[in-house]
């Protein structure tokens, strides 16, 4: 086991910069999450620390020692990958067993090994058979025995549910909590489903375009979001953001104004335009609510019903409730009612305006 540092770790590709001044510890123990849209550079920077890619300026650590120059075979991390990547003529248990082979450890402790940790994922009853016979969900534990067997320091997991259908995803992504909370290995976990980040992570590092944005606890992420696109990237659906111009403890919006709690420390005089963002769970329909908008679409999901409005100036605003008393007209005009002790105000460079929110 051991702790993770990335010190101004930068990967360049000619013109791209695929990570850009990566600056983040992960604890021994860790279950880090590393999060962000499609190209934002997770995979990137996953392979930089198991040693599939060369850094081109900063450094990485793991347990003290900077392994930029290391061989990835000297790292002691495992990778599981979105493709299982196992041998299609080996078995189960010699598919688990291969690591243990390189390493010429012999027989029996193999055997050993291979059984404890086949037990541990529940494929006992599997080890005969060829990944050919298995199902995604199968072959995606494969991958993982493959992984612990070795008893890393470091785990390294890159999108490894998302080859397998919805169910499954929930059941694998529990078992692989459970598994790394028993075990306590450090591990980095890249997903762009911000679901399965915030349910699984100790920590969520949100990326976007190669530059961290955020790294913090689930749910500090989701009530304090460091910037706009944090704010949008977590939720589903995501934080409303609003053009506003912001006086005092209100911010003047289309169609009406938001009221704040409290004044923003250092924007407390004169007027000066901001983004205000407000969850749709902190919204609701209400005769007496300060904002005019019209009902666009309502999306009626069982538990809950998300009411998408339109405000005067086109911007969208959704409003999601627990269920609808009445469930309003497409069309009809409507007020918005906003939780004061819930706006997230936002600078004009898209920056978190401290003391917005609780
Ligand atoms: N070998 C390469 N040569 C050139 N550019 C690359 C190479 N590998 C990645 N890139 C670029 O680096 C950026 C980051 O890619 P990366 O694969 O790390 O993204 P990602 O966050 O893992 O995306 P996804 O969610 O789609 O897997 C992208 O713009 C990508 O096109
Ligand atoms: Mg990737």
């Amino acid at each position: 086991m051991a702790e993770v540092t990335f010190d101004a770790v930068t990967k360049r590709y000619g013109d791209v910069t695929a990570v850009d001044r990566l600056e983040m510890a992960i604890p021994d123990g860790e279950l880090l999450v590393l999060l962000g849209p499609s190209g934002c550079g997770k995979t990137t920077a996953l392979r930089m620390v198991a040693g599939l890619e060369e850094l081109s300026e900063g450094d990485i650590t793991i347990g003290n020692r900077v392994v930029n120059d290391v061989d990835p075979k000297e790292r002691d991390v495992a990778m599981v990958f979105q493709s299982y990547a196992l041998y299609p003529h080996l078995t189960v248990a010699k598919n688990v067993e291969f690591p243990l082979r390189q390493r010429g450890m012999d027989k029996a402790e193999r055997e050993k090994r291979v059984l404890e940790v086949a037990r541990t994922l529940g494929l006992d009853d599997l080890l005969d058979r060829k990944p050919a016979q298995l199902s995604g969900g199968q072959r995606q534990r494969v991958a993982l025995a493959r992984a612990i067997v070795r008893d890393p320091q470091v785990f390294l997991m890159d999108e490894p549910l998302s080859n397998l259908d919805a169910t499954l995803r929930v059941q694998t992504r529990a078992d692989i909590v459970a598994l790394q909370h028993r075990l306590g290995t450090t591990t980095i976990y890249v997903t762009h489903d911000q679901v399965e980040a915030m349910t699984m992570g100790n920590r969520i590092a949100v990326m976007d375009r190669g530059v961290l944005q955020q790294v913090a606890p689930p749910q500090d992420l989701y009530d304090r979001p460091a910037n706009t696109f944090v704010a949008a990237f977590l939720g589903s659906p995501g934080m409303n953001l609003l053009d506003g111009e912001l006086d005092g403890t209100s911010v003047r919006v289309a169609g009406g104004s938001i009221e704040l709690a409290e004044a923003v420390p250092g924007r407390d005089v004169g007027a000066s335009p901001v983004t205000v963002g407000v969850r749709p769970e902190h919204l609701r329909l209400d005769a007496a609510g300060t904002v005019a908008a019209t009902v666009r679409l309502v999306e009626m999901l069982g538990a809950e019903t998300h009411v998408i409005c339109r405000l005067e100036d086109g911007a969208q605003l959704v409003v999601r409730q627990e269920a609808v008393v009445e469930r309003p007209a497409l069309g009809a005009n409507v007020r918005v009612a906003v939780e004061s002790q819930s706006v997230h105000v936002f600078g004009a460079d898209g920056t978190r305006l401290e003391g917005s929110t609780r």
